[in-house]
C-alpha cells in the first residue's frame, strides 16, 4: 500500500489550457493566429511577445524559411505579413513594423480603460494569474526548538509568506509548513539538564524553564565541558526516541515553551503557519528507507547508509554509522509525505543559501519526481543571502549576541511612533490610531526592506534606511497610498457609485502610461512566482507609485473636466497598490 502510493503520474505543464489572464498572453493568442496563417508549414512557432512592446518572431522565422519559402525576401516582409495576418481585435489601436521585422503594437486606450473599469467593478481577484499548480507546500520559517529564532529565520518567514500569498492569490491551495527542528540530538542535552537541575520539574511546570535561551546555553555549556554529562545526554536521546514517557513529556514541554515564543513573532507579523516539525515525519523514515533500499538505491559507505547523487562527490547520508537518522532522512520522509499523502504538485523550500539540499536528487533517482524540469510535481529551493549589520558583517547586537526578533520589531514600531509624534499626529489622532499606524508602518518597513532586494544577495539591515520617507521604502509607499485615498476622500464623490456610472478615459500620455502599468499587474505576479522572486513585485509597486506621481503632477484631478475618470484612475491605483501590499504582507494605512 505504501509503495502503491508512491507511483504517481507526472504532468506536463506545456500545451495545457492557455490562460487568458495576462496582457502578454492575450497578445500571444493573437500572434499565434497570425503565425499559423503566415507560415503554415512551420510547426511549433511560439509567439514571442515582449511585455507591451510587440512581437519578435520574424528574425528567427526568416532563418528557418530562407531559401524554402520564396514568398519572402527577408525578415522585414515576414514581419509585415505577421502584422497583416493579425486577427481583428479590440485590443489593438495600431501596429507597425520596425527594424528587421519587429511588430510594434499600440494598445487601444479604449480597451485598456475598459479592462481597468471592469477590474474596479469585478474586483482585483479577476486580475489573478492562473498557474497550473493545484496544491503547493511552502516550507518556510522553520526555526529550531529551544534555540533562538534569528534574523535568518525572519528572512525565511517574510519571503516564504509572500510566496504563499502570491500562490494563494493565484488560486493555488497552499500548505504553509513550519518544519521546526524539534527532533535533534539537542533534546538529549536539554532533557537531561532539566532532570538534573530541577528534579521536581514535573510539579514545577513552566517555572522550571523561565528563559529558554538561557536554559539552552547553560545545558550546552555543561554538554561541552562535562564528558559524563555528555554521555548521559546521549543516553537521553536514545530513550526519548525509544518513546519513554517521562522523556516524551519533558520533550513536549520544552517544545511548547518554544512554540509559544515563536507564535509571538508570527502574530505580530501576521504570519499563518502550520507546524509539522521534524518529529512528525519520524515514523515514516523506516518505511521510506526500506522502499529506497528495495530499489537498490541505498549503499554502505564507511559504516553509514548512503544514497549516491550524480554530480556530487559526497553522498547523501540517510542512516548514520551509529544507526540513527539525520536531517536528510527526515527530509526524505517529509518529501515522500508531501508528494504522496498531501499530493502537492509544487514543494518550495525557503532556506538560506548554505542549506541547499540534495534530497530531491535522491527523490529523482527513486522516480518520485520527474527528471525533466517542465514536469510536475517539482521541488524548488528558494535560497536567500545573509542579513548584515551596517558594518557589512553578519547582523549581531553590539555585544555580539543574536538579535532578538521581538526587540527588533519593538524598535521598528517605536521609531515609527516617534516620527509620527514629531509630525504632530498624537494631537490629531486617537491613541489607538497612533499605535496601529506605527505598528503597520514599522513592521511593513522591516518586511519591505527585506523583500525589495534580490533575495540571493546579502542585505544590510538599517532602520535609518528602511524608515526613510523618501525613496524605495515601505514608508514612502504606504504614504503614497494614503495620499491617493485622501484625494478621493476630499473630492467628496462616492467612489463606489462612480465605479458603476463613470467612465475611464486615457487621453493624456501620463494617464495612458499609468493605465498600461496597472494592466501589467497579473503578468508581474506571475513572473514573481515563476522566478520565486518577491523583489519583482516590489519593483512593480515602486514604479506604480512613480507613474502615479507623474500622472498626478501633470493631470489635475479634482475640479477638472476629467474629474470622474481621473478619480477612477486614482481608485484603480489604490486598489492595485493595496493588493501589492497584501501580497507583500504589508498593512496599508489610509491617512497620514
Ligand atoms: N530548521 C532549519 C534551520 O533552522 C530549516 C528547515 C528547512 N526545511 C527543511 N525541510 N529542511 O535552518
Amino acid at each position: 500500500d505504501f509503495l502503491k502510493k508512491t507511483t504517481r503520474r507526472f504532468v506536463s505543464t506545456t500545451n495545457e489550457h492557455k490562460n487568458m489572464g495576462t496582457l502578454k498572453k492575450q497578445l500571444e493568442k493573437l500572434f499565434e493566429v497570425s503565425l499559423k496563417e503566415t507560415v503554415p508549414d512551420v510547426v511549433d512557432v511560439e509567439p514571442l511577445v515582449a511585455a507591451c512592446a510587440g512581437n519578435n518572431n520574424a528574425m528567427s522565422l526568416w532563418s528557418k524559411i530562407k531559401g524554402k519559402d520564396t514568398r519572402f525576401k527577408g525578415p522585414q516582409p515576414v514581419g509585415q505579413t505577421i502584422m497583416k495576418n493579425l486577427p481583428q481585435s479590440e485590443m489593438i489601436e495600431s501596429c507597425s513594423v520596425a527594424g528587421p521585422g519587429f511588430v510594434n503594437i499600440v494598445l487601444s486606450k479604449k480597451w485598456m480603460a475598459k479592462c481597468i473599469q471592469k477590474m474596479l467593478v469585478d474586483g482585483i481577484g479577476t486580475w489573478a494569474p492562473s498557474i497550473q499548480v493545484k496544491r503547493a507546500v511552502v516550507d518556510f520559517s522553520s526555526p529550531n526548538i529551544a534555540k533562538e529564532m534569528h534574523v535568518g529565520h525572519l528572512r525565511s518567514t517574510i519571503i516564504g509568506d509572500t510566496i504563499a500569498r502570491m500562490l494563494e492569490f493565484s488560486n493555488v491551495e497552499v500548505l504553509r509548513r513550519n518544519h521546526v527542528g524539534d527532533w535533534g540530538t539537542q533534546f538529549g542535552m536539554l532533557i537531561q539538564y532539566l532532570f538534573e537541575e530541577t528534579p521536581n520539574w514535573e510539579e514545577a511546570g513552566e517555572s522550571a524553564i523561565s528563559d529558554l535561551q538561557a536554559f539552552y546555553r547553560a545545558s550546552k555549556a555543561k554538554f561541552d565541558e562535562d564528558p559524563a554529562f555528555k554521555a548521559r545526554a546521549q543516553q537521553a536521546v536514545v530513550r526519548l526516541q525509544g518513546g519513554e514517557s517521562q522523556f516524551r513529556t519533558a520533550w513536549a514541554r520544552i517544545c511548547e515553551i518554544s512554540r509559544r515564543e515563536f507564535q509571538v513573532i508570527y502574530q505580530r507579523l501576521g504570519i499563518v503557519l502550520e507546524e509539522k516539525g521534524e518529529s512528525f515525519y519520524n515514523p515514516y523514515i523506516p518505511r521510506v528507507l526500506a522502499m529506497l533500499n528495495d530499489q537498490g538505491l541505498i549503499e554502505e559507505s564507511e559504516g553509514a547508509r548512503v544514497i549516491k547523487i550524480e554530480g556530487h562527490n559526497i553522498p547523501l547520508i540517510v542512516v548514520k554509522s551509529d544507526g540513527g537518522y539525520n536531517y536528510a532522512s527526515t527530509d526524505l520522509a517529509a518529501l515522500w509525505y508531501r508528494l504522496n499523502e498531501e499530493k502537492a504538485d509544487w514543494i518550495i523550500y525557503v532556506t538560506d543559501v548554505s542549506q541547499q539540499q540534495h534530497f530531491d536528487m535522491a527523490a529523482k533517482r527513486a522516480g518520485w519526481l520527474p527528471s525533466q524540469a517542465n514536469l510536475y510535481p517539482k521541488t524548488s529551493h528558494v535560497p536567500f543571502g545573509l542579513v548584515c549589520g551596517e558594518d557589512g558583517k553578519r547582523f549581531k547586537t553590539r555585544s555580539g549576541d543574536v538579535v532578538r526578533l521581538v526587540e527588533l520589531l519593538d524598535e521598528a514600531k517605536s521609531r515609527c511612533k516617534a516620527a509620527l509624534v514629531e509630525r504632530g499626529k498624537d494631537a490629531e489622532w486617537t491613541a489607538d490610531e497612533l499605535e496601529q499606524t506605527a505598528e503597520a508602518v514599522g513592521y511593513s518597513a522591516v518586511k519591505y526592506a527585506d523583500l525589495k532586494n534580490n533575495r540571493q544577495t546579502n542585505y544590510i539591515f538599517s532602520f535609518d534606511q528602511m524608515l526613510n520617507d523618501k525613496g524605495n521604502t515601505a514608508v514612502y509607499l504606504l504614504y503614497a497610498h494614503a495620499r491617493i485615498c485622501s484625494i478621493i476622500r476630499k473630492s467628496g464623490e462616492d467612489i463606489e457609485a462612480l465605479k458603476q456610472t463613470g467612465e475611464i478615459v486615457l487621453d493624456h500620455d501620463d494617464e495612458r502610461a499609468l493605465g498600461l502599468h496597472l494592466l501589467q499587474f497579473a503578468e508581474v505576479v506571475e513572473e514573481a512566482l515563476t522566478n520565486l522572486l518577491p523583489s519583482t513585485l516590489c519593483e512593480y509597486l515602486y514604479n506604480l507609485s512613480e507613474y502615479f506621481t507623474k500622472f498626478y503632477s501633470n493631470c489635475q484631478v479634482v475640479g477638472s473636466a476629467e474629474q470622474t475618470s481621473r478619480l477612477l484612475l486614482c481608485e484603480a491605483t489604490a486598489v492595485v497598490m493595496r493588493k501589492c501590499f497584501h501580497l507583500l504582507g504589508m498593512i496599508p494605512v489610509y491617512k497620514i
